[in-house]
């Protein structure tokens, strides 16, 4: 009804107002709740990051304890949960195990399904931030058949994370330091990013006042897709294949440049930054870093190097302001880290969750917040008379 202003896929339209994240895409600024992402990245820690999201300051001492604690309290999985990994097949995506425990947590925790009491938001929110590793870890197993190996509330959060994954029962298994502060700086790069396709699932799922775990595993599916936090997946897959057509890159960027079958250089371009992915440069640092200090040359490194020395000088790309994106170098280092392809983005969704927990609070809390509805221009046919079958 007299609707002119489309927006495709919403590049001009602001959803919502939001005191979370600042990015200034021209000048690759980002920052949450005022700090730049460059100083939380080096000095802090994750569950701090988590905290300053969702509270919008910075703990003190004690208040950050009383959140670790109270996270570490809650990181078991009700024993009938790990029924769900016995009915899923063993090559299923992890993605689509974590969003369904995500979304069968509201069948366990039926206290949450009231998101307008303060307390309630808590709990729902503490017991999501306990467990989503805790799901990640049991995908992971289910993956490699191997038996499950259940949280250790006296570990910090990445540490008992790389237990749950790659501890077997009744061997040892020694946490290397590097992997757990690689780890840790990659899951406060990827916390939060402002109103991207995942966080809206969220804002809009929750806008309709379903609970944290509906919204949330929502937000999950959305993050699953290669345009969003696939890409991490989809980027090791694409360096992958250009390796075993013998490595020639020029023949990649080729094919990229005219569009053939779709395919895009993974891991590049961004809808918001348009000179550079201030996270990407970090991520590019630790993976020389990390991957030095574990003693793992990859080819595959050599490959992403040469990809992104070509595409900052090709006009294809700089015409277009295609720079590397979050995604690009990411996938190697948690390669290195012993992780298989298959689990990157669930990496991505353990980051993000604070994000996305910070924005269901400030959409339900906000006086302001209306269900999202969006609009349409109508295309099709104006009106026409029901034809009965036997005429058709
Ligand atoms: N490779 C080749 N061409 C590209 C790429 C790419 N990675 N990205 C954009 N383009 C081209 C696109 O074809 C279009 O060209 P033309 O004007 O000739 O049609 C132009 O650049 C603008 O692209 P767009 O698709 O309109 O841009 P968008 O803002 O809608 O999309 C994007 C942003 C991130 C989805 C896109 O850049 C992309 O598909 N990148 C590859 C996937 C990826 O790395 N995603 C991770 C994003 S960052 C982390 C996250 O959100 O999870």
């Amino acid at each position: 009804t007299g609707l002119t202003t489309l927006d495709n896929g919403f590049g001009n339209t602001a959803a919502t107002k939001s005191a979370i994240t600042y990015i200034d895409g021209d000048q690759g600024i980002l920052r949450y709740r005022g700090y730049p992402i460059e100083q939380i990245a080096e000095r802090g820690s994750f569950l701090e990051t988590a905290y300053l999201l969702i509270n919008g300051e910075l703990p003190n001492a004690e208040q950050l304890r009383t959140f670790q604690h109270d996270i570490s309290q809650h990181t078991l999985l009700h024993e009938d949960i790990k029924r769900f990994y016995q009915g899923f097949p063993r090559d299923a995506h992890p993605m689509a195990m974590l969003s369904s425990v995500v979304s069968a947590l509201s069948t366990f925790y039926q206290d949450s399904h009231n998101p307008f009491s303060a307390e309630q938001r808590y709990i729902s929110s503490v017991r999501l931030l306990a467990k989503l590793p805790t799901i990640a870890a049991y995908a992971f197993k289910k993956a490699q058949g191997h038996p499950f190996v259940y949280p250790r509330n006296d570990l910090g959060y990445v540490e008992n994370f790389l237990r749950m994954t790659f501890a077997v029962p009744a061997e040892d298994y020694e946490l290397n330091p590097v992997v757990v502060a690689a780890l840790e700086k990659l899951l406060i790069l990827h916390a939060d990013h402002e109103q991207n396709c995942s966080t809206s699932t969220v804002r809009l799922v929750g806008s309709s006042q379903a609970n944290l775990f509906a919204s949330i595993s929502a937000g999950i599916n959305a993050l699953w897709g290669p345009l969003h936090g696939g890409a991490n997946q989809a980027v090791l897959e694409m360096l992958q294949r250009i390796q075993a057509d013998g490595g020639d890159v020029d023949a990649f960027i080729r094919k990229v440049k005219n569009k053939e079958d779709g395919v895009r250089l993974m891991g590049f371009g961004h809808r918001v930054y348009k000179s550079f992915d201030p996270r990407a440069q970090i991520i590019k640092a630790a993976a020389h870093d990390v991957l030095g200090q574990l003693g793992k040359a990859d080819e595959l490194l050599d490959i992403a190097l040469k990809l992104e020395q070509h595409a900052l000088t090709d006009d294809y790309f700089v015409s277009r302001r295609l720079y590397p994106n979050v995604d690009f170098y990411t996938g190697l280092i948690y390669r290195a880290m012993g992780f298989p392809t298959s689990m990157f983005t669930v990496l991505f969704a353990l980051g993000r969750l604070p994000g996305w927990i910070a924005h269901w609070q400030e959409m339900i809390t906000d006086p302001a917040t209306k269900i999202g509805r969006p609009r349409q221009i109508y295309t099709g046919e104006v009106i026409r008379d029901y034809v009965p079958i036997e005429s058709r």
